[in-house]
């Protein structure tokens, strides 16, 4: 029985006993016992009830129908005992206010928005609806785990993403952990247009070099069920994890396989492949620039994600040599580039045979995506 299913056999019940009001007066109820604000019940309207909470609601209705009295008298007859009738908002704000000085104080960028994740997080909640929940008691185990989270978040400067150990990718739920660089909201637009570039094919066949948790090589399965893709990695611990969020979004066109760039895919088994796109978001951040990076990601994030020890264009030589090779005739080439490096990838990409088509900016107007498609040799 869920929150609407609750909510409509306590109208019904109150309405045969010719209540005045018996919607008013169920979600009062109905609010009052599960600890959540009146006006916010609605958002809750899939929520499932356990049996003790069914039975409390069962018990006050026939009181207030025995009495023939509304839920605020019975409340005032009960002098709040029954039920913890204290509201907690304020008390709570203040809880989460102080977390919030909390991760300022160590440095924490939008602590306010990490704090309300940890919050919800730990009250099983979503960020959106966290005050909604906040007129019930934060139970004492429930104050313990925030403080861990806070302390992991604040002291320790470990990601927020870690932390939760989920988090959302064009839409699609990823896990994330330390054995994979979590992905970026910029990698998105990369994601966006591999899609235009093959959505009108029949069964287009999709590469994704360095696919870490999978995020680029599921979305694009995901968003594109007729096409087939294969992400590949270097890591064996990241595709584990590649693996489970396969798993976690039912995204059977999707195939992972361990491999240094184009390495296994020469194998007899993998050699007559070749696919319409290949995409990369590889590890561009140069040697020096590294090294200046946000303890988040240079204590958390694995290093072999983020750079590759060198100039930030070793993946895109790499790639860009050896991609014609693996793809269809007029194939396309689509890479994440880093800060102010699209042209001299695109020039990488030219001479490797391939003409660049468009060179897509990210919300913060960077270059960020260069598309080449193979050229077609004489
Ligand atoms: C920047 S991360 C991208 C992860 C994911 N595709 C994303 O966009 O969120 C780069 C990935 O390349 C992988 N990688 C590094 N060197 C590699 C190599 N030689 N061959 C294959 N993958 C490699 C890393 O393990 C990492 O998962």
């Amino acid at each position: 029985m869920n929150l609407l299913d609750i909510l409509k056999f306590s109208e019904e019940y109150l309405q045969k006993y010719s209540f005045s009001k018996p919607r008013l007066e169920s979600e009062k109820l109905i609010a009052s016992v599960l600890n959540i604000d009146r006006i916010g019940l609605y958002v809750y309207f899939d929520k499932k009830l356990d049996k003790n909470e069914k039975e409390t609601v069962k018990t006050y209705l026939k009181e207030m129908v025995t009495k023939n009295i509304g839920f605020d008298e019975l409340l005032k007859e009960k002098g709040g005992n029954d039920l913890d009738l204290k509201d907690y908002r304020e008390e709570n704000r203040f809880i989460l206010n102080k977390s919030i000085e909390y991760l300022e104080k160590y440095g924490v960028p939008n602590a306010r928005i990490d704090a309300e994740y940890i919050f919800a997080h730990i009250l099983k909640t979503g960020r959106n609806t966290l005050t909604l929940t906040f007129n019930r008691k934060i139970e004492e185990k429930e104050l313990q785990e925030i403080k861990d989270f806070l302390r992991a978040r604040g002291k320790e400067r470990k990601p927020l993403q870690y932390l939760l150990g989920e988090w959302e990718f064009y839409g699609y739920p990823f896990k994330v952990d330390e054995r994979v660089l979590i992905p970026r909201p910029d990698t998105e637009i990369l994601v966006e247009q591999c899609k235009h570039l093959v959505v009108d094919m029949e069964k287009p066949k999709i590469c994704d070099i360095g696919t870490g948790s999978g995020a680029i090589a599921i979305a694009l399965g995901k968003e594109l069920p007729q096409s087939q893709v294969l992400g590949v990695d270097i890591s064996e611990s990241a595709l584990d994890v590649a693996k489970e969020n396969r798993k976690l979004n039912g995204a059977d066109n999707v195939r992972f396989l361990k491999s240094d760039l184009f390495e296994t895919l020469k194998d007899e088994k993998y050699k007559s492949a070749r696919f319409d796109l290949i995409v990369s978001n590889p590890p561009y951040i140069p040697a020096e620039e590294y090294k200046t990076l946000m303890p988040e990601v240079l204590r958390y994030e694995p290093q072999n994600a983020l750079t590759d020890n060198n100039d930030g264009y070793e993946f895109y030589e790499r790639i860009s040599k050896e991609a014609g090779n693996h793809l269809v005739p007029k194939g396309y080439l689509a890479f994440e580039v880093g800060y102010n490096q699209a042209e001299k990838v695109s020039e990488i990409m030219r001479q490797n045979s391939f003409d660049v088509i468009s060179v897509v900016k990210d919300y913060g107007d960077i270059e960020r995506v260069v598309i080449g498609k193979k050229r077609e040799e004489n």
